[in-house]
C-alpha cells in the first residue's frame, strides 16, 4: 500500500495522472478501470494534457468503466457515458470503440453484466482501475453491505448516494434508483488500483477505509485485501487518519 497525501485536488490529479502515465508507458494494450464523480476529473484533465503533449498515447489502450446508472438514456447529461467523453474521452486519441461502460438500457441486464466481465477477462483483465470513495465508503455503487465477494450487477442506490449524486440532476427526483455497478470481488481483481479522495466530507471514508476493519460496512475496507493500491488523498480528507504521513508537494 502507499499513501500519498497531498494539499489540493490540483496535486491530487497529477499525482494520480503521473502513477497512471507510468504504468501506461510500460504495458503494452493497456487496460484502464474508469470511475466517474467530481473527484477523478483533475486527474482526467491531467491525462488529457499528458496526451497532448505527445507523452502518453490511448491508441492502443482499452477502457472499462466501473459503473453506470440504470434506465437512464446514454445521451443525457447525467449519464456517466455523457461524464467520459466530456472529461477525457474527448480530449485524448482513444478510439470510442475502445471505451465500455455497462450498458443501463440493456433488455436483459443479468446477461449485459455477464458479458461486461468476459470482455474485461478476454482483453487480459484490468491493469489499473481508477476508482474514488463515497461519503459511505462505497466504491464503485457497492453500498454498505455489498458482498466482499460481490461481481458486475444491479443494485438499489442508497439514500446517501442519493443525496450526494442528485443536485448534478436538475430535477434531482429524475435521478435512477438504480444502476449497474462493476462488483468488490471484480474491483479487487485489477492489478493495481489507485483511489483518489479529496474534501472533509471523505474523512470518516478515508479513516474506516484506511484503518478500521475489513468490512462490509465500509466497502472500501476490502482494499486493505489488495497487494497493490495507491491511496492520492488531499490533506483535508486524510484528518481522521490515526497513521503518521508524510505531506508531499
Ligand atoms: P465524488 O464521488 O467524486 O463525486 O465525490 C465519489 C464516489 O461516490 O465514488
Amino acid at each position: 500500500m502507499k499513501l500519498y497525501v497531498v494539499k489540493d485536488k490540483a496535486t491530487m490529479g497529477k499525482k494520480a495522472a503521473d502513477v497512471i502515465a507510468a504504468e501506461m508507458q510500460t504495458t503494452p494494450h493497456f487496460v484502464l478501470g474508469l470511475a466517474t464523480g467530481s473527484t477523478p476529473e483533475t486527474c482526467y484533465a491531467e491525462l488529457a494534457k499528458k496526451n497532448k503533449a505527445g507523452k502518453i498515447s490511448f491508441e492502443n489502450v482499452i477502457t472499462f468503466n466501473l459503473d453506470e446508472y440504470a434506465g437512464l438514456p446514454v445521451k443525457h447529461p447525467e449519464s456517466y457515458r455523457s461524464f467520459m467523453d466530456a472529461k477525457l474521452f474527448k480530449h485524448v486519441n482513444i478510439p470510442m470503440s475502445a471505451t465500455h461502460l455497462p450498458n443501463g438500457n440493456a433488455p436483459d441486464l443479468d446477461a449485459m453484466c455477464e458479458e461486461y466481465e468476459m470482455m474485461m477477462d478476454k482483453v487480459g483483465g484490468v491493469d489499473v482501475q481508477v476508482l474514488g470513495i463515497g461519503r459511505n465508503g462505497h466504491i464503485g455503487f457497492n453500498e454498505p453491505g455489498s458482498s466482499l465477494a460481490s461481481r458486475t450487477r444491479k443494485v438499489k442506490l442508497t439514500k446517501s448516494t442519493k443525496e450526494a449524486n442528485g443536485p448534478y440532476f436538475k430535477a434531482p427526483d429524475k435521478m435512477p434508483d438504480y444502476a449497474i455497478t462493476m462488483g468488490i470481488g471484480t474491483i479487487l481483481e485489477a492489478k493495481k488500483i489507485i483511489l483518489m479522495a479529496c474534501g472533509d466530507t471523505k474523512v470518516d471514508a478515508i479513516a474506516a477505509a484506511l484503518e478500521g476493519p475489513v468490512s462490509v460496512t465500509c466497502p472500501a475496507s476490502a482494499l486493505q485485501l489488495h497487494p497493490d493500491v495507491t491511496w492520492v488523498v488531499t490533506k483535508d480528507a486524510a484528518t481522521g487518519l490515526k497513521m503518521e504521513w508524510p505531506e508531499q508537494d
